[in-house]
């Protein structure tokens, strides 16, 4: 009989596609199915994040729950970030660990599995952490590792040291993977890496050449591919020849996350992150200007060492400029390895609070209007989850959330949608 395996993912879609590895390893190589009752697994996984102090701090308390659980003989592993920046010292600490596997070396996991005591959290180029059999989450979407790693160092960042470089991967394993979800009905392609359009610079066979908007392009000549999306592009990179394609080419989502972190330059410089804040607001209008109904989401982080009142304003004047559809926001957190880890202006956790609450705020009145100024429109949807309540979940070629009254029968199908009402963060339509 087969062996059950409990996989937690915390973290971003880079995770969450590793998860994907992981099981499509373990299912084929070791004859793993998946469970999502802790206690009848015979090997529990929790697949990390270290991108903040919280989600570590997460970890060593479900290892003690999982510990405290588990059947007798289930063997507990720990994969991803966190792995790959604690390494042994997990092992240290929650002694009953049987392995750990780094985001970089997801491939080793079948033969960490078998060892007790493994530890793989190399963060050199590993081409084989992008050829796996092909497991997927979701019956319509497909998530697709453009790249791996990344090229920057934003002072507060730990990625570069638990991803490690960056690296292409090469056009043809891409397009290949997705013509084969495709034919196993995937309608959706998602496009992922740490500066998705920085793609094409870091291909081991310097031979290849391709870039991030040419990628789209061919992504998009698949037939059966009805969306494609993307994340997370960084604003450093968004050239013309990228906006004309994001604008132009109707199998193309029209949402873009373009991380501001800070809208103050001298905070921006102090990140390393390489634009002004009115450049971000350049290239901001400027998409605005080509794409109609674009959506715009972000990443903030507030309370970075040395951030005055009057330089978190510009974050405010931002805000207030962009007006953004969804804005994920975070405490500053300092991280072990990163350039920021050793500054000594630090602001107190009162002050950082105070200018969370005032991004939400703030963030909660753009949404609440710019939600309302969809209802009466007529939206493309694709529907992907039945709801226990009867009603059907989709997303829009923008990409907000939308329920209509519908059956099983619209899963997997593209329709026109009346959209009749709002609430702050998702629609609900009528099938015209
Ligand atoms: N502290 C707070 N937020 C961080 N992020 C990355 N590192 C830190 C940190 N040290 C945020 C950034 C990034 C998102 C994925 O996480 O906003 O875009
Ligand atoms: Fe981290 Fe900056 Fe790289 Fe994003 S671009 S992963 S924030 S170093």
């Amino acid at each position: 009989m087969g062996k059950k395996l409990f996989i937690e993912t915390l973290g971003c879609q880079m995770n969450s596609r590793d998860t994907e590895h992981i099981i499509a390893e373990l299912n084929t190589h070791n004859n793993y199915t998946t469970t999502d009752i802790l206690e009848e697994a015979d090997l529990i996984i929790i697949n990390t994040c270290s991108v903040r102090e919280r989600p570590v701090a997460k970890l060593f308390s479900e290892l003690g729950q999982f510990k405290k659980l588990r059947k007798a003989g289930a063997k507990i592993g720990v994969c991803g970030c966190t792995a790959s920046h604690l390494g042994r010292d997990i092992i240290k600490r929650a002694p009953y660990v049987d392995f750990v596997v780094g985001a970089r070396n997801v491939s080793k996991i079948s033969k960490a599995i078998e060892t007790k005591g493994t530890v793989e959290i190399d963060i050199n180029h590993d081409e084989t952490t992008y050829e796996f059999s092909d497991y997927r989450n979701s019956l319509y979407r497909a998530s697709v590792n453009i790249s791996l790693g990344c090229d920057k160092s934003c002072t507060y960042c730990i990625v570069p040291a638990t991803r490690g470089e960056e690296i292409s991967i090469p056009p043809q394993i891409i397009l290949g993977e997705i013509k084969k979800a495709v034919d196993k009905g995937a309608k959706e392609v998602f496009l992922l890496g740490q500066n998705v359009n920085n793609y094409g610079k870091y291909f081991s066979d310097k031979n290849i050449k391709s870039n991030f908007t040419k990628l789209l392009q061919d992504v998009s000549k698949i037939d059966g591919v009805e969306r494609i999306r993307f994340t997370s592009p960084h604003p450093l990179h968004m050239d013309d020849e990228f906006i004309q394609e994001f604008a132009s080419n109707p199998k193309i989502c029209k949402s873009i996350h373009i991380p501001l972190q800070s809208g103050n330059t001298k905070v921006l410089k102090e990140m390393k992150r390489g634009y002004t804040k009115e450049w971000f607001l350049k290239i901001c209008d400027r998409i605005k200007a080509m794409v109609p109904d674009v959506r715009i989401t972000t990443d903030i982080i507030v309370g970075f060492p040395g951030e005055s009142d009057k330089e978190f304003e510009d974050t405010i004047d931002v805000i207030n400029k962009v007006k953004f559809d969804q804005i994920f926001n975070f405490k500053y957190s300092a991280r072990p390895n990163t350039q920021a880890e050793t500054m000594t202006n630090t602001i107190d956790d009162e002050t950082a609070t105070k200018r969370l609450t005032q991004v939400i705020e703030l963030h909660k009145l753009h949404q609440s209007e710019l939600m309302a100024s969809n209802v009466g429109k007529t939206m493309k949807v694709f529907f992907e989850d039945l709801k226990p309540n009867g009603e059907i979940m989709g997303f829009s070629d923008n990409y907000i959330q939308v329920f209509i009254k519908g059956s099983e029968e619209l899963l997997g199908q593209i329709v026109d949608v009346k959209i009749v009402s709002n609430s702050r963060t998702s629609l609900k339509g009528e099938i015209i």
